[in-house]
């Protein structure tokens, strides 16, 4: 009850604490772990786990490989600024780019495909929204992401489609 009490979008980010790798480790799980063999903390339709959360921080861009809960880095360069269309996104030590993969997806048309990643999306965020109210962490999900843009850099391939995106960090005050 205490943390949906909590749960709100801050958009104030201490630029200089950064995040533990403890706690960054333990807000991933929360927002898409695993809890059972092969089930996770959020929903996804007919159990695809079809998206992948890139991290992006200060020191680099990685994929969080959910099995072995390793980040793997792609990108050793900060493109925080990158990842969003507003000043705030730079001062976030953490933004979470969620990019759903298609061809995990297996959806009929894209249509259901945009209906269940937008679904899924929707529920990883706002574990972290929880995770985020119970951590005393600051957090704002985010639709707006220079899609294209941040998909070349990313290097993303034609079957990835980013979906949303989730700025973490401490409040400001
Ligand atoms: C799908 C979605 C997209 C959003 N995109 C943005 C965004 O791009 N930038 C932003 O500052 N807030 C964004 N928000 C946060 C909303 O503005 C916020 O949830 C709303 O104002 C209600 O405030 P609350 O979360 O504190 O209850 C988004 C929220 C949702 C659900």
């Amino acid at each position: 009850m205490d943390c949906l009490n909590e749960r709100k979008s801050s958009r104030d980010f201490n630029d200089t604490k950064e995040i533990s790798e403890q706690t960054l480790s333990n807000l991933l799980w929360a927002a898409w772990g695993y809890n059972r063999a092969d089930k996770r903390t959020a929903p996804s339709s007919r159990n695809k786990q079809e998206i992948d959360i890139y991290v992006v921080l200060k020191k680099g861009v990685y994929l969080w490989d959910t099995k072995t809960n390793v980040l793997k880095l792609i990108i050793a360069q900060d493109l925080r600024k990158k990842t969003g269309t507003q000043t705030f996104v730079e001062k976030a030590p953490v933004n979470l780019i969620f990019v759903c993969n298609k061809r995990k997806a297996e959806a009929k048309t894209e249509q259901a495909l945009t209906e269940a990643t937008y679904a899924n999306a929707g529920y990883i965020s706002q574990n972290i929204y929880l995770f985020c109210a119970s951590e005393g962490l600051a957090t704002v999900v985010r639709g707006s992401v220079p899609k294209e843009d941040l998909g070349k850099l990313l290097n993303l391939s034609e079957n990835q489609l980013i979906v949303l995106a989730q700025s973490v960090g401490y409040p400001a005050k």
